[in-house]
């Protein structure tokens, strides 16, 4: 099993990472961060992209300047399970939607659509603009599944960490990985 993990700048670097920390120990993983997403990393976790390198040393890390890395080519990306934007910002949001390559995430992402890739884009902004919701339609339409980084309560979260595994386990399961992260609703009671 082979996946890309894309941090980009929005809040929410937790589940970027938490997200790793899972898929690493059972996955091969690529992981590119962009240049806002390490600013975002230090100021959320507390973590530079070497001290993450250095706490993954399995995955595979690229710069997003990084644009002749293997995971930028079709042939290459096919071999991948999915690629998975946590979080995604609503300007790499904006470059898939328009099909621009400003760096390799957004290559990455228009490869997966252009190859089928499984591509599960966890975004986060508060509020959304017409700009944003357009956007989401458009990557919607082109075959990426957009998820928001809202968790439930209805599993009786009791700390912060609940509530990240919820969000985490939601994509992990889009992606057809087992996971133990949070109970699954079995409906009420009568
Ligand atoms: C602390 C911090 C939090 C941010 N949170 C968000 C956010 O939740 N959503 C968003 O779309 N942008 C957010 N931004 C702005 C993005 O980082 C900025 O638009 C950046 O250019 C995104 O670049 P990228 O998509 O290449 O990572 C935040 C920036 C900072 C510094």
């Amino acid at each position: 099993m082979k996946f890309v993990l894309c941090i980009t700048g929005a809040s929410g670097a937790v589940y970027g990472y938490r997200a790793l920390q899972i898929l690493s120990s059972i996955a091969r993983v690529d992981v590119v961060v962009s240049r806002a997403g390490g600013i975002v990393l230090e100021q959320e976790l507390g973590r530079s992209v070497s001290e993450l390198r250095e706490e993954f040393p399995k995955a595979n890390f690229y710069g997003e300047r990084d644009i002749s890395a293997p995971i930028a080519s079709g042939s290459v990306l096919t071999s991948y399970r999915g690629v998975l934007l946590m979080p995604c910002s609503m300007s790499t949001l904006a470059s898939v939607a328009s099909g621009v390559n400003i760096n390799l995430i957004h290559r990455v992402c228009e490869v997966a659509l252009k190859e089928r890739v499984k591509l599960v884009m966890l975004v986060r902004e508060m509020p959304y603009s017409r700009i944003h919701i357009e956007n989401m339609l458009k990557v919607t339409d082109a075959g990426a599944v957009v998820v928001p980084a809202s968790p439930g309560f209805y599993h009786q979260p009791k700390r912060m960490e609940d509530l990240i595994d919820f969000v985490v386990g939601k994509v992990l399961d889009l992606l057809g990985v087992e996971h133990q992260l949070y109970n699954r609703w079995k409906g009420g009671e009568e």
